[in-house]
């Protein structure tokens, strides 16, 4: 059985010396609860400095975006092979934030997940509808439609390097309302039906895990429902004392 996977996006938060403070924490942190897989996703500009905080443990290290090329006239673009020579071992692709703010749409993300995948990452896709869309109850289109596109033409070998991470749009954020453990399980399961449906058995072996307002009052029932393989935390994780009180209550629930 895989280990419990807990990580965080930390967006566009923590100065240089803030990361490094928390880094330090998070790597006792880490030492101290065997059973979890561990992720970190800094800011770009912090990978390198995060890189070598986290040596030594097997906390794993991700980016927030990528390029699907490898070099070429994008200014502000990053490549996916700068990130491959830090050594990242996971590609976030399709936060709600870079789909609502950036217009990152389904077929781009395609060749990001073909990209991190050719340069050795563990694309993590986020997937999620939007108020709205659960409103019109056409949350199971919209889900299977964003993987769908995103992991078109993708092999079933490839399909063993990759995570999924439900985040619906509203639960997300200071002003997100946390999915209720009921519904995560409702659309956890259209998830894994759609990763079988195009991977077959093997759709049974990516993660899937939950993210959206996690905090220490529901992450035990959060990562109790069938088919969260873990948790992925947003502002509860960035104050180690809250991402400290989670680890410890998840622990018991091993
Ligand atoms: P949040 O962020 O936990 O602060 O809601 C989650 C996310 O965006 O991944």
């Amino acid at each position: 059985m895989k280990r419990f996977l807990l990580g965080t996006n930390w967006k566009m938060h923590k100065t240089f010396d803030e990361a490094e403070a928390y880094l330090k924490k998070v790597r006792i942190l880490a030492a101290d609860a065997p059973a979890f897989q561990f992720f970190m996703i800094p800011p770009f500009t912090h990978l390198q400095m995060a890189k070598e905080a986290i040596k030594d443990t097997d906390i794993l290290l991700g980016a927030q975006n990528l390029h699907w090329e490898e070099e070429g006239n994008y200014t502000g673009e990053i490549s996916p092979v700068w990130l491959q020579e830090i050594g990242v071992q996971i590609a976030e692709l399709g936060h709600s934030e870079r789909r609502q703010y950036y217009n990152e749409n389904d077929a781009d993300l395609n060749k990001k997940v073909k990209a991190a995948l050719k340069f050795k990452m563990t694309p993590l896709l986020c997937v999620g509808e939007r108020a709205g869309d659960k409103q019109f109850q056409v949350t199971p289109e919209v889900i299977r439609r964003q993987i769908k596109m995103a992991f078109f033409d993708v092999s079933v070998q490839q399909s063993q390097r990759l995570w999924v991470a439900y985040e619906p749009t509203w639960a997300i954020g200071p002003s997100g309302t946390p999915a209720s453990a009921e519904y995560v399980e409702y659309v956890h399961e259209i998830i894994r039906e759609q990763l079988l449906e195009l991977f077959g058995e093997n759709g049974n072996k990516i993660p899937v895990l939950y993210g959206g307002s996690v905090n220490p009052q529901n992450c035990v029932q959060l990562a109790n429902c069938k088919n969260v393989d873990g948790l992925f935390i947003g502002r509860a994780a960035w104050d180690i004392a809250s991402f400290t009180c989670i680890v410890e209550l998840l622990k018991g629930i091993e």
